[in-house]
């Protein structure tokens, strides 16, 4: 299969080249588009076959479900047999934008989507392009991130081809995504609202709406979204985070090891990124690709702090990282 790239502009799409991908869509093929948290690939939503191709395409095992994406909260009654009111208050609140609400199906959702479940994740974009593109489908459009599975996400469109070069229909190249880590995930079918997956809507800003919200993974959630598995998210070099990225950086070298190290205010050869939590997490991705192209044999990331405002960026990493050192030999530790 031959990929190919359309560029569009990310503020003010042409209609055109999103009428083009919109009937890609409609056929049944597979269009990555962006999203304001990292490239989606995405299917028509109500065509099992189709979505059975974006497993195809990601290598993705058919246990894990993916997103349904709308361009307007009207549209949830498409894929969603019931709102709870926890639902709506945080639509209400934070779409479109990056938190995806895990809600009782509809029948006629695909089992593909689903996972065979009788729950669906629905979120609506914020990103003009995907919101006109799903708009001129007409469909619910299912989108995981458009990576092949367990690997990096995509937060440019080079980094979709680097993973799905020929596998795929199109790509919609509408620059850096602003975001650059996946979606807040919560489950609003229970009484109480629980958070699958963190993301940059925190824990904190949820229970501002909705009062008391369940965090930390117990294995039905584990089950039920694998998005929590430990393996995902990773880069082909090994990544090592560590407390004390310095120690750590000159222990591998010593051993003879090719070592990068992301941090801030390092001693030994490393690549700087922000102390803030929302841009250190619209970078994170890009320098990972960026890193795993150089040739290094380990990448050693300094763990940020163990507070709120770093949940899902620390989250990430860990799901990143083969190995986690927390010995921390900093006299101000
Ligand atoms: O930001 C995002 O969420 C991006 C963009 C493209 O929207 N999408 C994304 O999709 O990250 P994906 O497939 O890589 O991650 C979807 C996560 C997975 O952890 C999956 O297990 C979980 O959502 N999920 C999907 N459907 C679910 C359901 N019915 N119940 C629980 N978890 C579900
Ligand atoms: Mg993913």
């Amino acid at each position: 299969m031959n990929t190919e790239t359309f560029r569009v502009d990310p503020v003010n799409p042409d209609p055109a080249i999103i009428a083009q991908a919109a009937e890609l869509l409609r056929e049944g093929r597979l269009v990555a588009f962006p999203t304001e948290t990292v490239y989606g690939l995405g299917a028509n939503a109500l065509d099992p076959v189709a979505v059975r191709s974006i497993f195809t395409a990601k290598g993705r095992p058919s246990s894990n479900p993916v997103i349904v994406h709308v361009a307007e909260s009207s549209q949830v009654g498409n894929v969603a047999a019931e709102w709870p009111e926890t639902a709506a208050q945080l639509a209400a609140r934070f779409w479109p934008g990056p938190l995806t609400i895990v809600v009782p199906k509809k029948a006629g959702v695909p089992d593909e989507v689903t996972a065979g479940g009788p729950t669906v994740a629905v979120r609506c974009p914020n990103h003009p392009v995907a919101h006109a593109l799903i708009l001129a489908a007409g469909v619910p459009i299912a989108a995981p991130s458009a990576n092949r599975s367990t690997e990096l996400s995509p937060t440019r469109a080079e980094h979709v081809l680097k993973g799905l070069n020929g596998r795929i229909d199109l790509v919609l190249d509408g620059g850096p995504c602003t975001g650059g880590i996946e979606s807040t995930v919560v489950d609003a079918t229970g009484p109480v609202v629980r958070l699958l997956r963190p993301g940059l809507i925190t824990a904190h800003m949820l229970e501002e709406v909705v009062g008391r919200v369940e965090t930390g993974a117990n294995h039905e959630a584990v089950v039920r979204s694998p998005g929590q598995m430990a393996k995902h998210y990773s880069p082909k070099t090994p990544v090592v985070l560590a407390a004390d990225a310095d120690a750590e950086h000159k222990r591998l070298r010593d051993a003879g090891f090719r070592v990068i190290s992301v941090g801030t205010d390092l001693i030994w050869e490393y690549r700087s990124i922000s102390d803030n939590p929302q841009e250190y997490a619209a970078d994170l991705y890009a320098l990972l690709h960026d890193l795993d192209n150089g040739n290094y044999d380990r990448i050693v990331i300094e763990m940020p702090p163990n507070t709120s405002e770093w949940a899902a960026v620390r989250d990430r990493l860990t799901r990143a990282a083969t190995d986690v050192i927390m010995n921390d030999s900093r006299p101000d530790a």
